[in-house]
């Protein structure tokens, strides 16, 4: 039996788990700073710090309350070092060297995405890999090759905006609040999804990667009028705004289902399996559920709690790194950028 302390702050959510062979979650704490960066609408990373500062000592200690268990009984710590915000990320990482070196525990570094690519494998008696792997965050919008937690290549990814991203700039654009995603999909179900016909950017023919930055100038083009940026909003009604929120939803969803099926056809794989903060998005999952059993593929999503930012991520993770004996020295630096290598 091999347990994990994982530790994330890479963004805006400070949180710690307890994770018992890469799989079996006995604990799962986020102090998500949500309400702290809503009024700036959108993350400000000093002020992330500063909250990770303040409350990471304290949600440690719950994770090891909740798991029941203390330091003397983990076996490694693992901790997010890449990528994110530096400076939040640093809080993380300096508090994780700190307690390994203080408890005599190694030390494993996980990368934030590779994470949430992994992420639907906790909970499942069989690992699903070989597999496909959309993972789609405020961050990030990325296709893997996932064969093992270990061996992970990317097959493409956004070269603009990301899925999240654009789902939050959209819902500032239709006024409403942040984070936008619970939002918009919120707002949607009222909604036509066939009311407005979005762009669908699929660059060529044969590319993984995704580019969300025209559907977000359609929107703001659609709300205010081509080439202007303000004074459109009162016009609308909220039937309006609702059926811009599931247009725009449902643009996105094909794009991202489309592509995930091509990543099928070009690989061969068996599976897919979807992670990161959009994943929470039902509509989502259910398009994907249908696209994969319409191809007799087997779907995996991560679950609804594995989604957005946590710590048990992390651990599974880091519990696969440290097996295979990839442990870091108290050298351990933070970056902002992953290193994923692409195919
Ligand atoms: O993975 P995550 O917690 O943080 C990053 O690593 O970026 O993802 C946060 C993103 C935000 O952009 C948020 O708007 C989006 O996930 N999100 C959603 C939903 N829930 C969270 N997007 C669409 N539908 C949702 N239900
Ligand atoms: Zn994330």
């Amino acid at each position: 039996m091999t347990t994990i302390l994982g530790i994330e702050t890479s963004c805006d959510e400070t949180a710690a788990a307890v994770v018992v062979d890469g799989k079996d979650v006995r604990s799962n704490i986020v102090a998500s700073q949500v309400d702290l960066h809503r009024k700036y609408g959108g993350v400000v990373p000093e002020i992330a710090s500063r909250a990770h500062i303040e409350r990471l000592d304290a949600v440690i200690e719950e994770a090891f309350d909740a798991a029941g268990c203390s330091h003397g009984h983990i076996d490694a710590i693992a901790v997010t070092n890449r990528p994110g915000l530096v400076g939040a990320l640093l809080i993380g990482v300096t508090a994780a060297k700190t307690l390994s070196w203080v408890w005599g525990k190694p030390l494993v570094a996980v990368d934030h995405i590779e994470a949430h690519a992994c992420s639907p494998a906790m909970g499942l008696d069989q690992p699903p890999w070989p597999a496909v792997g959309l993972i789609v965050s405020g961050g990030h919008t990325s296709l893997f090759r996932i064969d093992q937690p270990t061996s992970i290549t990317l097959l493409g990814a956004t070269t603009d905006d990301a899925a999240g991203e654009a789902f939050d700039k959209v819902a500032a654009i239709l006024g409403l609040s942040y984070p936008g995603g619970p939002e918009i999909e919120r707002i949607a179900q009222n909604g036509d999804p066939m009311a407005v016909d979005f762009p669908r950017t699929m660059l060529a023919p044969n590319s993984l990667d995704f580019s969300f930055s025209g559907i977000k100038t359609a929107v703001l083009y659609h709300v205010h009028g081509q080439g202007r940026t303000t004074g459109g909003l009162e016009k609308l009604s909220p039937q309006d705004i609702a059926d811009i929120a599931a247009s725009f939803q449902r643009a996105v969803i094909d794009v991202l289902v489309r592509k995930t099926m091509l990543a099928i056809c070009q690989t061969g794989l068996p599976t897919v399996v979807l992670g990161g903060g959009v994943a929470a998005n039902r509509v989502l999952r259910s398009a994907l559920a249908t696209a994969c059993s319409e191809r007799d593929l087997d779907f995996h999503a991560a679950k609804m709690a594995y989604c957005t930012d946590n710590a048990a991520m992390i651990a599974a993770l880091g519990y696969h790194l440290l097996v295979s004996g990839d442990v870091a020295g108290l050298d351990l630096d933070a970056y902002a950028t992953g290193a994923v290598p692409r195919r």
